[in-house]
C-alpha cells in the first residue's frame, strides 16, 4: 500500500525519474500515422505492431538504426530516435493487445499454404503464427501483402536481413509457395 502511494506521488509531481524518460505516447502518435491506432494497421502492406514481443520490436528497430537490417522506410525513421526512445517505444507497443486482421483466402490457396507451413514454418511460428518462438513476431492475421514483401526480402540474397535461419528457410520456398504461406497466416484469427 505504502509503495503504491509513493509511486502515485512520484507520478503526480513528475519527479526527475519521469523527466529523464522520453514522452512515449507523443512519440507513438507519429507511428500510428502509418501503423494505425494502438499499432493495429489498416493498410495491406503496412504491418500491425501492437502486441509484438518487446525484444523483437527493440531488436528490429536497433538493427535499422545501426544499419544491420535493410528497409525502405523504417531505417530513416529510427535514425532520429535515441536508444532510450526505441526501448520505450518497444515497451509501449508490446503492452498493446495483438489484434489479428483475419483476411479471406480461397480454398486452394488455404490448402497449399497449410501444407507449406506445416512442413517448414510451424516449428518456430506455431500452427497459426499466433504462438511463435520467443524471438519471432506474431504473424497470425498480420497483413498477407506485407508478409509477402518481407518473405521476398528474406529470399533476396542481396537484401540485408540478419536472421540467418529465417533467411535460409524462406529461400527454400518455391516462388508460388510464398503467397500461399503469407495468405494462410494472414487468414488466421488466433
Ligand atoms: C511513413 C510510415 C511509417 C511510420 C511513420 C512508421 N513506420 Fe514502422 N514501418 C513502416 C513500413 C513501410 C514498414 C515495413 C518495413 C519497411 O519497409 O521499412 C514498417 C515496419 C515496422 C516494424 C516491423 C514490424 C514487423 O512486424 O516486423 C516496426 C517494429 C515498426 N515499423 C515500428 C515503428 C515505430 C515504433 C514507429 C514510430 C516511431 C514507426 N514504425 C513509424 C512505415 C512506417
Ligand atoms: C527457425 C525458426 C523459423 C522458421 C523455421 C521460420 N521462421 Fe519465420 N521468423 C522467425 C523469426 C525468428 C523471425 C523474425 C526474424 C527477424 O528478426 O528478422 C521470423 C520472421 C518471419 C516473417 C516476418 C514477420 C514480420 O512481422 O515482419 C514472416 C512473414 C515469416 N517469418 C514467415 C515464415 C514462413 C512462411 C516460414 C516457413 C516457410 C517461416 N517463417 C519459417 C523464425 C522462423
Amino acid at each position: 500500500m505504502r509503495k503504491g502511494v509513493l509511486a502515485v506521488a512520484l507520478f503526480l509531481t513528475g519527479g526527475s525519474a519521469m523527466a529523464a524518460g522520453p514522452d512515449v505516447s507523443l512519440l507513438a502518435r507519429t507511428c500510428n500515422n502509418c501503423h494505425g491506432v494502438g499499432g493495429v494497421s489498416a493498410g495491406a502492406s503496412m504491418p500491425s505492431i501492437g502486441g509484438l514481443p518487446r525484444g523483437y520490436l527493440e531488436s528490429v528497430m536497433k538493427q535499422w538504426k545501426y544499419d544491420e537490417r535493410g528497409a525502405a522506410t523504417m531505417n530513416r525513421i529510427v535514425k532520429g530516435l535515441s536508444d532510450d526512445e526505441i526501448n520505450a517505444l518497444a515497451a509501449y507497443f508490446a503492452k498493446k493487445p495483438w489484434v489479428p486482421v483475419s483476411q479471406p483466402v480461397g480454398p486452394a490457396m488455404h490448402k497449399k499454404g497449410k501444407a507449406v507451413i506445416s512442413e517448414n514454418c510451424e516449428d518456430c511460428h506455431g500452427p497459426t503464427g499466433g504462438d511463435p518462438d520467443e524471438d519471432a513476431p506474431k504473424i497470425n492475421g498480420q497483413w498477407a501483402k506485407y508478409m509477402e514483401l518481407e518473405l521476398d526480402k528474406y529470399r533476396d540474397e542481396e537484401f540485408l536481413m540478419p536472421h540467418r535461419k529465417m533467411k535460409k528457410t524462406a529461400r527454400k520456398m518455391k516462388p508460388a509457395e510464398v503467397p500461399a504461406a503469407a495468405h494462410y497466416f494472414g487468414a488466421q484469427g488466433r
